[in-house]
């Protein structure tokens, strides 16, 4: 059988790498890797590229907190995702970043050829500036009253309780994110891409692209709302690619990160002679291009980025993908539950292909959501990997290894059971190709059924002890790993790592997909080793327990306050005059704060941590207006500030040098 190898060009969304990839990030990766890993052993010409999209506001900003650049933020991060990614198995021909002169450069070609055809203008708007920042805000930077249902605390773009959506500026009381200060409004010149003009285009890629359903109910809906016009620039500060013509203008991360697919492909035809850029990236050419995404992402994917395509002389894809959101445990990430788990995180504490094969199990072709319920991932994988799958060979290796030198019979006992497991194999095919991989695995499965019950039936076990039955025993076997080494031929997009020490085990070269119809006999095998381990649940137990700490920081810090209530704050030097316990009181003194234009008394729970003996003089910054407080002990006219765990370990905040009373400290 000699089929024409398609060229199949595949990418994974650019994770944005201003934060770690966590268990929902690999539902994308693992699907997209599965994929491809299936189209080469059918033998077909299959590249899958990705990289990092490494521009935007979030990105500069976070950057800027880490007291970092974003170059280097970008880099590290990008290091980071491509050991995880490596650890998942997950095996890109290429992984790139948007920050890259071949990006920069396709980036300014698309923008030129849509501004020479006339489809790019420049109008004015008005958008929320921070003034003390210095920076126009982006809408997911302002926060105020939604403006239909007067819930406080929403983003610019759209309120989380009625699901109105809005401008920034439509915000009651809206504040920066940045500085807590209130925005004004700016006006400022942008670049405009017309998409409103590529309508009927758009629907002619639609009918050929062979979308699914639910991208497609997507479209229509999009359309019937009708195509506005792209915003496609952002003025600086941005961390991106300056727009050509202009001084300070950049190209919106959105526009130039659909463009990291192409680039990263071109980086990767400068390092490999074999492949042609044109081939897969200008029109009328044999190749396919696929993208795999998540569902938050299809206006992207599926109006700019074609359009864009389409108007700069470029190739639309043959296809995008879409999948669902992961949930966990049938909720949301939380990082409280410790269900927020990082790629590391699982890393850590179980193997990769237990993750590999539960998502498989999952996922179907549709943007519905999956869940990854902890309870049902243990028993799934130890029952099918381990109890049905790898049992099928470990009841069988051993006699061939210790009873027959490892030497497999030269016929098999039952073809026709193997022969059902090799007629499977278009329908197992079809069903990754069309990412039907639930299907798959439970055909896969029900033949590993069979499989076991075939050796139930010939227990090799009991013929073992029988002289005159021990050439039954060869044969069962030898039958039995047949059987299982097909199904490994079928697993092997999904398990890649159990496929090469199955391999290594059987003696064998490369694997194409056929192979699974051509039973191995009178061939010598290798000392059987574990393939897979059971799932230990205490590992589950413990990547959900080191979840919780690694992210807890972050949600014990309290909510955001303005730089107004900051400076409402009267901060000011105090001299300690005077500091004795407080009877009845284990942990309290009371201290007589000379702070510049009064004396005050404040109780500070500070008595396990200092002798009141050596208070005296010292110079304390305290809350001076801090409403007074009646205790049992008097009234507290203030609050000292100290920092620590507690108990011995508070401390003082003492700033002496130069320090004097009634000093404000800010
Ligand atoms: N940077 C953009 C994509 C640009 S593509 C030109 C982005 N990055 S992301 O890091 O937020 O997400 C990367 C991919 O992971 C997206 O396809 C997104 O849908 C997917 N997922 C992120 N969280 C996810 C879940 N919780 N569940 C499933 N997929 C998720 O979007
Ligand atoms: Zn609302």
């Amino acid at each position: 059988m000699s089929v024409k190898p398609r060229k199949i060009l595949v990418t994974s969304a650019l994770p944005y790498a201003n934060g770690s990839i966590h268990m929902g990030h690999m539902v994308e990766y693992l699907q997209t890797d599965i994929w491809v890993r299936f189209q080469k052993l059918r033998g077909h010409d299959c590249i899958y590229v990705c990289a990092s999209d490494s521009h935007g506001t979030p990105i500069m900003l976070k950057a800027r907190e880490l007291g970092k650049s974003p170059e280097s933020l970008t880099r590290e991060l990008s290091e980071e995702f491509v050991r995880d990614f490596a650890d998942f198995g997950v095996a890109f021909d290429n992984y790139h970043t948007t920050h890259s002169p071949e990006n920069e450069a396709l980036t300014v070609e698309m923008y030129e050829a849509l501004r020479e055809r006339g489809d790019i203008y420049t109008k004015s708007i008005q958008q929320l500036y921070d003034e003390t920042e210095g920076m126009f805000l982006p809408d997911r930077f302002v926060r105020g009253t939604c403006p239909r249902c007067e819930s406080e605390d929403q983003y610019g773009d759209a309120c989380e309780v009625c699901g109105a959506t809005y401008s920034p500026s439509d915000l009651i009381d809206a504040v920066s994110v940045l500085s807590g200060t209130t925005p004004v409004t700016r006006e400022s010149e942008h670049y405009f891409f017309r998409l409103s003009e590529y309508g009927d285009r758009l629907r002619a890629w639609m009918e050929e692209a062979t979308l699914d359903k639910n991208v497609l109910a997507k479209l229509e809906e999009w359309f019937a709302a009708g195509l506005q016009d792209w915003d496609i620039s952002r003025d600086a500060p941005y961390f991106g690619f300056r727009i050509p013509d202009s001084d300070d203008k950049y190209f919106y991360v959105w526009l130039d990160a659909p463009v990291g697919y192409p680039a990263s492909f071109k980086n990767l035809c400068d390092k490999r002679d074999d492949l042609d850029f044109d081939e897969y990236w200008r029109p009328g050419h044999d190749t396919e291009v696929y993208h795999f995404i998540g569902k938050d992402i299809m206006y992207f994917h599926t109006l700019f980025w074609p359009a864009v395509l389409e108007g700069a002389g470029f190739r639309t894809p043959t296809s995008v993908f879409a999948h669902g959101f992961l949930t966990v445990n049938g909720s949301k990430m939380s990082k409280s539950r410790g269900t927020f788990i990082k790629a590391r995180t699982y890393l850590d504490n179980l193997d990769p292909s237990y993750l590999r094969y539960y998502y498989a199990a999952k996922l179907g072709p549709t943007i519905e959501d999956i869940d990854l319920n902890l309870e049902d991932f243990i028993a799934r994988v130890n029952s099918d990997l381990v109890g049905k799958l790898v049992n099928i060979a470990s009841r069988c290796a051993g006699f061939i290894n210790k009873r027959f030198d490892g030497k497999l019979a030269t016929t098999l006992p039952d073809q026709a059971l193997f022969d059902e497991v090799a007629a499977a194999s278009d329908e197992i095919a079809a069903h990754y190709e069309k990412r039907e991989f639930s299907k798959a695995m439970r055909r896969i499965m029900t033949l590993a059924d069979q499989a076991n019950r075939y050796i139930d039936e010939h227990k090799p076990w009991v013929l073992i002890k029988d002289e005159s039955q021990v050439s039954s025993v060869q044969a069962v076997c030898t039958q039995g790993i047949n059987l299982f080494r097909s199904l490994m031929i079928y697993l092997a997009p999904v398990l890649p790592a159990v496929a090469a020490r199955t391999q290594a085990f059987l003696g064998n070269d490369e694997w194409h997909w056929s192979n699974a119809s051509e039973p191995m006999l009178g061939a010598t095998i290798n000392p059987f080793k574990p393939l897979l381990t059971r799932v230990e649940a205490e590992k589950v137990q413990e990547m959900v327990e080191q979840s919780k700490q690694s992210t807890t920081k972050a949600d014990n810090s309290a909510a955001h306050i303005g730089i107004d209530d900051f400076t409402k704050v009267d901060l000011r030097i105090a001299r300690i005059d005077k500091a004795e316990a407080v009877e009845g009181a284990d942990k309290l003194l009371s201290l007589t704060l000379d702070v510049g234009d009064s004396t005050r008394t404040v109780f500070a729970g500070i008595k396990a941590a200092y002798r009141p003996e050596a208070l005296i003089g010292k110079h304390v910054v305290v809350v001076a207006n801090l409403a007074p407080r009646k205790m049992r002990f008097g009234v507290s006219e203030g609050m000292v500030l100290a920092a620590g765990p507690g108990g011995e370990d508070i401390f003082l905040l003492s700033p002496d040098d130069g320090a004097e009373p009634g000093m404000r400290v800010k």
